[in-house]
């Protein structure tokens, strides 16, 4: 267990960063999962206090540096055309799970993420050395994201991929991603999460663990 894992207790305390389409929805599924969460924008709590009362009641709306203070996992939720912005020391020593896509059309042109040799999330991971990134919930829409949720075990439940170098951070989000309703697919390293990214096997496609397996070619942890 690295520096961002081995200072978790049992129920991590998650920040969501972005209150646009899918971090409201994060911050919900996880609030109903029973997690302690904080969401910011980019700006003042105030202005995105309404929406949290009525889309994710529970949650906190806070400045951004606040809600990652107070936690232990913060989930990247914003266009990736604002990624530049993200200040590497306010995540350094948490792990990070990426949301983002990078999508040409609606980002422009990002020279950071032209380099195809490698996949977004390890873009993200080196311009976040300290931070341990996990790549998942990227490849299902905000809509599904509620709506597929199922109790562990059920025939139905959809099956969802994690990717990162760090073990024990893919554990940790892992739980999350199985407590939230999903059965998860841990492919081998970040370099994979590439097979989670638009245009690969799986992106917005619903699939049972098999079907997953079978589509990225990894075998469930
Ligand atoms: N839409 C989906 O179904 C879906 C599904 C999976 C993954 N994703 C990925 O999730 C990301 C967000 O997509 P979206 O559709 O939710 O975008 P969006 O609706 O445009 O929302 C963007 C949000 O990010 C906030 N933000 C920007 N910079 C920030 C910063 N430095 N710190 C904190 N918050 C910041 C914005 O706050 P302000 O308004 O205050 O600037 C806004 O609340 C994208 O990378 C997308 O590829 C989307």
């Amino acid at each position: 267990m690295t520096g961002a894992t081995s200072a978790l207790q049992q129920a991590p305390r998650i920040a969501v960063l972005g209150a646009g389409h899918v971090g409201p929805v994060i911050a919900r599924v996880a609030v109903e999962a029973g997690y302690q969460v904080a969401i910011a924008a980019s700006g003042d709590p105030e202005q995105i206090a309404l929406i949290t009362q009525v889309l994710v009641p529970g949650a906190d709306p806070r400045w951004a540096a606040d809600a990652v203070q107070g936690s232990d996992i913060v989930v990247l939720a914003i266009p990736l055309h604002k990624f530049a912005g993200v200040d590497p020391s306010l995540v350094a020593g948490k792990v990070v799970v990426d949301t983002m896509n990078y999508w040409p059309p609606v980002d422009g042109v990002q020279e950071m993420f032209e380099d195809r040799r490698y996949g977004s999330s390890e873009i993200v991971q080196r311009r976040l050395p300290r931070s341990s990134i996990v790549k998942t919930l990227n490849h299902i829409g905000y809509h599904e994201l509620d709506d597929d949720r199922r109790p562990a075990g059920s025939p139905e439940r959809r099956a969802l991929g994690v990717a990162g170098d760090d073990p024990g951070a893919v554990d940790v989000v892992g739980d999350v991603i199985e407590r939230i309703g999903y059965d998860t697919v841990r492919l081998e390293g970040l370099r994979a999460g590439r097979l989670l990214e638009p245009g690969g096997p799986v992106f917005g496609a619903s699939l049972r663990r098999s079907a997953f397996e079978q589509a990225v070619g990894a075998k469930a942890a």
